[in-house]
């Protein structure tokens, strides 16, 4: 790689990536100086921030509860908020828990489960061959990684087994997925945003099949927007789960647990 005609200061850095509308400008330079190997791959990062591309697809990954999940493009970006729904999940799990990390993309939230519960048998899967590739390298010596819709590709050894069945399915409703950042709109897979018309029909498909999967007092764990939270609720007790919200003000996300009956 050759060398830019003029080095980058740091304060340089800083100033293209405000420039391009970076909110936490000085947050992002850090970490692209920290991920660079010399002062032309630096430029590169630079560019390909300033280009519009994810942060996290530019410094291949993300952080998550905690830890390092490898992300790139075409892939979605593990969101701080849904760190909530992984940590709801913890607390609903018995001892040595069998857990499905459903629509998983990059696998983030089985990774940060696996974390919290290493005793856990985690299965993952989703239908988007990019998001299973970067799922299977996250979960590497964790657990097992399945390509296919929701949950056609599942062992059918886990029917009537699982303890806790995260899913982040897509839930963005179809007309708002041209209102959402260009980082998302245009770099992320439309399977993992769009979610029908009002959002919830993959959420809807889970809730039908989930009870037929999960064990006695299993539960379902979905997110969703806290304008969606009643209806989702309602999805969720149509598919015979009993349902209950959660809230964090501090991450901003909302939760809905749907729990078979023992
Ligand atoms: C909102 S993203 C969530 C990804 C990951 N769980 C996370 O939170 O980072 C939704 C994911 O659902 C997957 N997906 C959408 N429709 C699906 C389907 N019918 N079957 C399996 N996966 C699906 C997408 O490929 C995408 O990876």
């Amino acid at each position: 790689m050759s060398s830019p005609a003029t080095p980058l200061t740091a304060s340089s850095v800083v100033a293209r990536l405000r420039a391009a509308g970076c909110v936490f400008a000085e947050d992002e330079a850090a970490l692209l100086r920290r991920a660079a190997t010399g002062p032309a791959h630096l430029d590169a990062l630079v560019a390909r921030r300033v280009d519009g591309l994810p942060l996290e697809h530019v410094l291949g990954w993300a952080e998550f509860c905690g830890i390092r999940v490898a992300v790139g493009p075409g892939v979605f970006v593990p969101r701080r908020r849904t760190e909530f729904l992984v940590r709801q999940a913890a607390a609903a799990a018995p001892d040595r828990p069998v857990a499905v990390d459903l629509c998983c993309g990059s696998g983030a939230l089985g990774a940060a489960l696996a974390a919290t519960l290493p005793t856990v048998e985690l299965h993952a899967a989703d239908v988007d061959p990019a998001a299973v590739r970067y799922a299977r390298s996250n979960l590497a010596g964790l657990g097992e990684v399945y390509e296919g819709d929701l949950f056609a590709p599942l062992p059918g050894a886990l029917r009537g087994r699982v303890d806790v069945l995260l899913a982040n399915v897509p839930y963005v409703p179809t007309d708002d997925v041209g209102l959402l950042p260009a980082e998302a709109r245009v770099h992320e897979p439309r399977v993992a945003l769009d979610g029908g018309g009002d959002g919830l029909d993959v959420m809807r498909r889970v809730a039908a099949e989930a009870p037929g999967w999960l064990a006695p007092g299993g539960s379902l764990l979905v997110e969703t927007s806290e304008r969606q939270a009643a209806l989702a609720e309602e999805v969720l007790r149509a598919g015979g789960l009993v349902p209950r919200v959660a809230v964090s003000e501090e991450l901003y996300a909302t939760v809905v647990t749907g729990t078979r009956p023992g």
